[in-house]
């Protein structure tokens, strides 16, 4: 018998792998996806042996990540309520269709992983092999074993010869890829608790500890998709890994939110996505130029829908889908520039310009012009004003 495991180096992942043979007799293929977390997958292929597997994946998925799945959700303009840029939720679908790959090709019998069972990445990771593999079994020791708490799993790894790297920094729940990291447990489970952002940052520093001058970045757009940064060209996933940096160093991207888990209840999560902050804002920008109204306000309800979406995991739905098709047409004008100035945390607006811009400086202009005819507007106001008015005749009859 053969399981794939999900396998990321951590307490919960390592220690599945001897809890996977003492439990199922299984040999253990384990799958490391590489979605820009970097440090994270130095030295795993001898720790995933070394704890039992019989080999290790290691899968760069970066472009993939960036192009399939953090851009058409950036195009979309998605944002879990309204902070929450996503960074875990749309991780999860483009590492559990690799895992179902890898699965397949292997003849494995089972895809395991070690997400809770109180939590979202369950079901992210379910629907996607159930999408790909509707009839794969899958194991989630968390929801089956008898192991309660971090203390326990420390006592299960020492018991089983699991090397282990623990010190203190690593007790928050922490997830992280190219687009973001996210920071949950601890001192933060009580909402009242200020983050210790000096102590938990990796990213960027606070926004007091920004320097005193701006930095000024300009991004290219084509057709809702950024392509340059300061005229510079370069691939998706170097993209975001510029803005980061340059994010990151000012302050800019933090997040702190009590947010409803897909699960029910409310956990708390602070949030680094220094890249992707900029990029929203900047994207917002260039649309407020390129969409007419009424697309633009109605493109504005699509993205609440795509962002439960993205959060609840159903990425590789009709749904999503058809959304993802209107999003990609209204992006057909989305093309042009956006300087933004960055500092101590803020995003300011510093230009914009596109080939496909609506505002036109003629209409708009406070100036003398002869576009527009004021006198115009008093018919319009008088029928668009009408249900006020016939309204306030209605009340005035009833108080006599
Ligand atoms: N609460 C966020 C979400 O549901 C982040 C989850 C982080 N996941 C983790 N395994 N640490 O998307
Ligand atoms: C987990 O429970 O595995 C992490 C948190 C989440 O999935 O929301």
């Amino acid at each position: 018998k053969k399981v794939v495991l999900a396998y990321s180096g951590g307490l919960d992942t390592s220690i599945i792998i001897p809890w996977l043979k003492e439990n199922y007799g299984c040999e253990v293929i384990a799958v490391a996806a590489n979605v820009g977390q970097a440090d994270e997958l130095d030295g795993l292929e001898e720790k995933a042996l070394k704890t039992g597997a019989s080999k290790l994946y290691i899968e760069d998925l970066q472009d993939e990540f960036v192009e399939d799945f953090i851009f058409p959700t950036l195009k979309a303009g998605a944002v879990y309520e309204g902070l929450y840029l996503l960074g875990t939720s749309f991780a999860r679908p483009v590492i559990a269709k690799r895992l179902v790959e890898i699965a397949k090709a292997e003849g494995a019998d089972a895809i395991c992983h070690g997400c809770t069972g109180k939590g979202n990445d369950q079901v992210r990771f379910e629907l996607t092999i159930k999408a790909f593999a509707p009839t794969m079994p899958i194991i989630a020791p968390w929801r089956i074993w008898d192991i309660k708490s971090r203390d326990e799993e420390i006592d299960y790894a020492e018991a089983h010869n699991v090397p282990l790297k623990i010190n203190r920094e690593t007790n928050y729940s922490k997830d992280k890829n190219l687009w973001h990291l996210s920071h949950e447990g601890l001192d933060l489970e009580d909402p009242a608790n200020e983050p210790k952002y000096n102590e938990i940052l990796e990213m960027g520093v606070s926004p007091e500890q920004a320097p005193d001058v701006p930095t000024y970045v300009t991004i290219h757009f084509e057709k809702g998709v950024p392509t340059a940064v300061n005229g510079v060209s370069m691939k998706g996933a170097d993209l975001v890994k510029e803005l980061n940096k340059l994010g990151g160093a000012n302050g800019v991207g933090l997040a702190d939110i009590v947010e409803n888990r897909l699960v029910g209840m409310k956990s708390r999560g602070v949030y680094e996505t220094p890249g992707g902050t900029i990029l929203y804002r900047a994207h917002d920008v260039l649309e407020t130029l390129c969409l007419d109204k009424a697309t633009q306000h109605y493109k504005q309800q699509i993205a609440l829908k795509f962002a439960d979406i993205v959060y609840d995991g159903q990425w590789y739905t009709p749904l999503r889908e058809a959304l993802s098709a209107f999003v990609d047409k209204t992006q057909e004008t989305v093309t042009g520039d956006v300087k933004l100035k960055l500092y101590k945390g803020n995003i300011i607006n510093a230009g914009v310009t596109s080939p496909y811009s609506l505002y036109s400086e003629e209409i708009a202009t406070f100036g003398e012009d002869d576009v527009y005819d004021q006198n115009d507007s008093a018919g319009f106001i008088n029928l668009f004003g009408l249900p006020i008015k016939v309204k306030a005749l209605l009340d005035e009859k009833k108080l006599k």
